[in-house]
């Protein structure tokens, strides 16, 4: 049985983070273990920190207010994700825009609210929301330098007709927290 070393990044809320660490930290996929060996955050306010302190996830802050430029800031995070060893970062609401130090090292993946290539960017959620289109949903990719736009793993959609924001907004995490795990696994697998 091979262990799969793997390490989360996130910002804030951390519902994707929880919902990744229950999930798959210590559970068996086959012919492998996934083990969360730590959790990483920019934002010393993010509720996230909790979320991984309870389920006995080390967490590693780098605020990146205390670096000068993006590609600094990008030089600490390898660094730290290097020591850990990990052969796969998931990015769950990390809200940073990384640069090619960053994106040409480190193989990662991220979720995002609306059916890429549509809504790249931010407020994706909202923007979706307002648009015209009926039918909404989320996406797994791999992370490259331009802002969401690497190669799709798995998406997952509905109708939005007819709901307000707030069911809208439900309806996308519960979509991001079935989605996630699943695309991680196929990732790694
Ligand atoms: C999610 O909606 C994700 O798509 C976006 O940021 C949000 C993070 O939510 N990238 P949470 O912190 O996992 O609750």
């Amino acid at each position: 049985m091979s262990i799969k070393r793997i390490a989360i990044a996130f910002s804030g809320e951390g519902s994707n983070l929880e919902v990744l660490i229950e999930s798959l930290h210590q559970k068996t996929f086959g012919d492998f273990k996934v083990k969360v060996v730590a959790a990483i955050t920019n934002n010393p306010k993010a509720n996230g920190i909790k979320r991984a302190q309870k389920h006995g996830i080390d967490v590693i802050m780098i605020d990146h207010r205390a670096y000068e430029s993006r590609e600094a800031f990008d030089e600490a995070l390898v660094a730290e994700i290097k020591a850990l060893d990990v052969e796969l970062m998931v990015l769950a609401g990390f809200m940073r825009i990384l640069t090619p130090v960053y994106t040409k090292q480190i193989r990662s993946i991220n979720i995002h609210p609306s059916l890429l290539p549509a809504f790249k960017g931010a407020n994706a959620l909202e923007r979706s929301f307002d648009s015209a289109e009926k039918i909404a949903g989320v996406t797994a990719h791999f992370v490259v330098e331009e802002v969401d736009g690497g190669e799709i793993i798995m998406q997952k959609s509905f109708d939005k007709s007819g709901m307000d924001f707030e069911t809208f907004k439900e309806k996308i995490h519960a979509c991001e927290h079935e989605l996630f795990p699943k695309a991680v696994i196929e990732v790694l697998g």
